[in-house]
């Protein structure tokens, strides 16, 4: 059985306030027992929300991570220095950083050794664009950004990754993928994975990404294939963020 997995990805938003008010907010909540949550906030409120959180289900992830443990790299942060921070997860290859900082998935492999180097789980973030997804590139484009990395990983390291398939025109858009749409999308990850052995495949966690909201959430997660969810703005508001985590 797979654990679900709930986790909100803050992007560059929030402020010291919200980690307070998710740590009061989730201080007494009843969830699954079986439900692992995890909040994704920015670099500078990581030491804050470690201690808001401390009596609450959430744990902590990251952003991203520069593959090198330390030197001279202006503005980066290490996988070390997460660790030290109690982060347990990490985003990698996250569209908007594939987008906006060019992120190959040469890069993004890089990152996510070195989560996996610093005992860190690595979400791995794959998707399409509307472009890609009109001219029926789809499993194309999601199949070479996960095989990249996993035909790299030992048997192993195969086994402690996260993926996110996150359809670029549906994040921040309003517009879900359909569950059908991602239910899809996820099989074929899945039978993908399965080349490598049935067991490592079925034991994977896969998340949606992309518009997934307080009303949208069961719907999603009751897809064979989806074991969880990667939200983005409904991740930034206590109620609908709990309410995601109930649906799950
Ligand atoms: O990583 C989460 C994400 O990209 C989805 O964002 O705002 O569409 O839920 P959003």
């Amino acid at each position: 059985m797979r654990t679900p997995l709930i986790a909100g990805n803050w992007k560059m938003n929030g402020s010291a306030a919200l980690i307070n008010d998710f740590g009061s907010a989730f201080a007494d909540v009843s969830l699954p027992a079986a439900l692992d949550v995890v909040l994704i906030p920015p670099f500078p409120y990581l030491d804050a929300a470690r201690q808001a959180f401390r009596n609450t289900p959430l744990t902590l992830g990251a952003q991203t991570l520069n593959p090198v443990e330390s030197g001279a790299h202006t503005g980066e942060v290490s996988g070390r220095m997460l660790k030290e921070f109690e982060v347990s997860y990490v985003l990698v290859g996250h569209s908007e950083r594939r987008e906006l900082y060019r992120e190959s998935d040469e890069q993004v492999f890089d990152r996510l050794l070195a989560a996996l180097d610093n005992g860190l789980t690595p979400i791995l973030c794959v998707g399409e664009s509307l472009a890609e997804r009109d001219a029926e590139k789809t499993m194309d484009v999601v199949l070479r950004q996960v095989g990249y990395a996993m035909t790299r990983l030992a048997p192993e390291q195969r086994q402690a990754v996260v993926i996110a398939y996150e359809p670029v025109w549906a994040i921040g858009t309003g517009r879900t993928a359909t569950p059908e749409q991602a239910q899809d999308v996820m099989a074929g990850i899945r039978a993908y994975l399965a080349e490598f052995s049935t067991a490592f495949a079925e034991q994977m966690r896969l998340l949606y990404g992309g518009s997934m909201n307080a009303k949208n959430a069961a719907e999603l997660l009751a897809q064979p294939d989806i074991d969880g969810g990667l939200v983005g703005g409904a991740s930034l508001k206590t109620d609908d963020f709990y309410a995601i985590c109930q649906s799950a």
